[in-house]
């Protein structure tokens, strides 16, 4: 049965989160704890195979000891992660590589007994971010994705979110998404309201597009907001056990192994096209116009820019 959405505080989601809230708004963040924060669609998982590689000096093994969900926990989805048996080949890999204990409750319990520091992810507007994490000073890593290709990409990937509505049709989808109607809400607001925050907190604002076409670059800014000189020798291996090719084959970082009563990939794979501009494979003329309009008059009073790939 697809999934409600309801709104709280301002923002579209998921009643599966609403229905936890008070557990979600008091997690407990610890000193040293780095919080990943997107709006759904933005390079989350990417970015979370970077961090975790900057973390342990590009160990490919250490890197694979679990899949990402497990390495670093999604705040708000933790009460839906049941345990799950993998099966095929990532139960054959879960198996053999280092530090996999084999299925196992995943909850706020399993969270709570990781040792700091932390890495965890979560999708939540700004004023939806548990209030420990500023508390602890937490670093946090925002990233942000062109509107159109995020619009394009959730449009697929709603289409496998289990506690999401089905999308009826991409015309009325893209409806939904400007109006903020979608899980986790405006990505207007998201993308503003992160930006408004980076220089007063402690946050560090990256876009998807630099990650494709400067990934070195990025790289580096990401390892030294971690505190983490990179040699370069190290930050050329990150950036290729982090391309997509690679992430794609590595049954560990491309979310294949996501509980299926969650996402249910059978039809729509996680690790998609990871391109720029693949907006133009949706988008008609009348629907880029209309969009390009609405998008100006959302954005206009923010400093907030975005490369647009035409
Ligand atoms: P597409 O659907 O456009 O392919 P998130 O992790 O926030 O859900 O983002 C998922 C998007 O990031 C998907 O976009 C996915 O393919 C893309 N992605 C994941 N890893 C990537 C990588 N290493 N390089 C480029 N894109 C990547």
């Amino acid at each position: 049965m697809p999934g409600k959405l309801t709104v709280l505080e301002g923002v579209t989601i998921a009643e599966a989160i609403t229905a936890k809230w008070e557990q979600i708004w008091n997690f407990q963040a610890r000193d040293g704890d780095v919080l990943i924060d997107t709006y759904p669609k933005s390079g989350t998982t990417w970015m979370q195979e970077i961090v975790d590689l900057i973390l342990h000096d590009g160990d490919e093994q250490i890197c694979r000891r679990a899949p990402t969900f497990e390495r670093m926990p999604f705040i708000e989805l933790l009460h839906l992660m049941k345990p799950v048996t993998f099966s095929g080949h990532i139960g054959a890999y879960c198996s053999s590589v280092q530090g996999w204990k084999g299925p196992r409750e995943r909850g706020i319990e399993v969270v709570n007994a990781m040792p700091s520091p932390r890495v965890l992810k979560s999708h939540l507007a700004v004023h939806l971010v548990p209030p420990s994490f500023w508390e602890h000073n937490c670093k946090v890593i925002y990233v942000a994705r062109n509107a159109k290709d995020t619009a394009t990409s959730y449009y697929h990937f709603d289409q496998t979110v289990q506690f999401h509505p089905d999308p009826v049709s991409w015309e009325d989808y893209l409806e939904q998404f400007m109006k903020g109607d979608v899980g986790w809400g405006s990505w207007y607001d998201h993308v503003k309201g992160f930006w408004e925050q980076k220089d007063k907190r402690n946050v560090l604002y990256i876009f998807f597009e630099d990650m494709k076409k400067t990934p070195q670059q990025v790289i580096r800014k990401v390892a030294k907001f971690l505190g983490k000189d990179l040699s370069e020798d190290l930050l050329n291996k990150i950036v290729k056990l982090s391309s997509f090719e690679h992430m794609r084959d590595n049954p560990m970082a491309n979310n294949s192994g996501f509980p299926k009563e969650i996402l249910d990939q059978s039809k729509i794979v996680f690790m998609r096209k990871g391109a720029v501009g693949d907006w133009k494979t949706m988008f008609t003329a009348r629907q880029k116009e209309v969009f390009e309009d609405h998008y100006k008059r959302q954005m206009e009073s923010s400093t907030l820019k975005f490369q647009d790939p035409k």
